[in-house]
């Protein structure tokens, strides 16, 4: 036993391991070894219980029925909100805008704000280790106002050249969108540095904290970050619902998005009125079921803390650098400063795709490709890596099982 592996608490991953029933199973035989937490992670009992509850109990639609269900499914559904301004530590539950997840919410800001606040000449400033989620809606709206689009660029090890981004950023950024942490890299990035520049120069700030929100505590206030977006899915909790967090004063300027059912207060031929934050962005029946587990999962995380997470999570994570490296060929892409959670790597003579489908064979989950970041591939001059990813139920038994499997599978490819 190395020093590392003496740090983790394999007694307590074991506990929060047994909440977690879909890892009870076996793969062609062998036991399920799921690594691939950056992509979604696997949900917990309780949440899964409440989405059979809700659909066994309550379904109904909300802030419109004057019935029972309607209404219990309105108080969970609008409880939902307080949990998640709780969680995020925002000041008041009309900022937290339910959308379906992380590329919903940036589309959003982009769409609403961006189209009523940009023009040509004006700059959207955003990094090079952005998922395509924190690109595209900025090119596409860039397009559209005839803003223009500037990358702050990133050294070797996957760090943020901070330098370049003071020299970047000027009087025409109008807004700085930033990864919280890469899901490619795993950097976690100085956000509350990057957003205290951005303020200086008179710029706004959106984080995605899409990898970030189940590893660390996120602290919107103390951030002062003026956007913030995260995904259900990626924190133990069902997909297809998601989080904006807007300061109230933007939010309350902006246009609406999506025109439709419960965005409006009143409706005319001639004109709308539209609603009150934070249901002017939340047009049409909204996924209920799925907002309510959301609660459920916040309140997993919580009953567990993240000192306790972030701890086991870490030393998981060097554990796995150590334990990997002695494989001939191994070379990890993102050795930045601070990292959580992801390990990307490649082998040397072997695709990842091939490294992907024969560790598949052993029943162990890992994503390969570009994970939706092809400048981050582009900047470390590979196509693809092949990336583990960890979440609290992972185990260091789990990483010796990933070392087996990569030694198969360079036995298997003959190199
Ligand atoms: N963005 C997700 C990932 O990194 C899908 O896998």
């Amino acid at each position: 036993m190395n020093a590392v592996t003496k740090l983790i608490d394999t007694k307590t991953a074991a506990k929060w391991r047994k909440d977690f029933p879909i890892l009870d199973q076996t793969i062609d035989g062998k036991d399920l070894v799921y690594l691939d937490n950056a992509a979604t992670t696997q949900k917990p009992a309780c949440v899964i219980e409440t989405l059979s509850r809700y659909y066994s109990e309550i379904n109904a639609n909300i802030h419109r029925g004057v019935h029972t269900l309607s209404q219990r499914a309105t108080d969970e559904y609008e409880g939902t909100r307080e949990s998640v301004r709780r969680f995020i530590n925002a000041g008041n539950s009309s900022e937290i805008i339910f959308v379906r997840g992380t590329t919903e919410a940036i589309n959003l800001v982009a769409n609403a704000w961006g189209a009523s606040e940009l023009k040509s000449g004006d700059e959207i400033l955003i990094t090079e280790m952005e998922h395509h989620s924190n690109i595209v809606p900025w090119q596409m709206i860039c397009e559209k106002t005839g803003a223009s689009l500037k990358v702050v660029p990133i050294d070797d090890n996957g760090d943020l050249l901070i330098d370049e981004y003071k020299k970047l950023i000027n009087e025409k950024t109008r807004l700085v969108g930033v990864v919280h942490v890469s899901n490619a890299l795993g950097t976690v990035n100085p956000v509350k540095e990057i957003i205290d520049i951005a303020h200086a120069h008179g710029a706004l700030v959106l984080i995605d904290g899409a990898q970030a929100v189940a590893h660390m505590p996120v602290d919107v206030c103390d951030l002062d970050c003026d956007f913030y977006a995260f995904s259900g899915h990626k924190l133990y909790g069902p997909t297809g619902i998601g989080v904006l967090y807007g300061k109230e004063a933007l939010l309350e300027k902006m246009p609406p998005w999506q025109g439709g059912g419960d965005m409006i207060r009143m409706v005319t031929f001639d004109r709308t009125e539209y609603n009150d934050l934070p249901w002017k962005f939340e047009a049409g029946t909204p996924n209920i079921a799925d907002t309510i587990g959301l609660t459920s999962a916040i309140e997993y995380i919580e009953g567990i803390g993240f000192d306790a997470i972030k701890a086991h999570e870490d030393n998981l994570l060097a554990y796995a650098i150590e334990t990997l490296s002695s494989v001939p060929g191994f070379r990890v892409i993102g050795t930045a400063k601070e990292k959580a959670s992801v390990l990307s790597f490649v082998i040397e003579g072997i695709h990842p795709h091939d490294l992907g489908t024969i560790l598949d064979t052993e029943g162990i989950a890992i994503r390969t490709g570009h994970h939706c970041a092809m400048p981050v591939m582009n900047r470390f001059g590979v196509p693809a890596t092949a990336r583990a990813s960890f979440a609290l139920y992972n185990t260091a038994e789990e990483v010796d099982t990933l070392k087996a499997g990569l030694m198969k599978t360079m036995e298997v490819m003959g190199v």
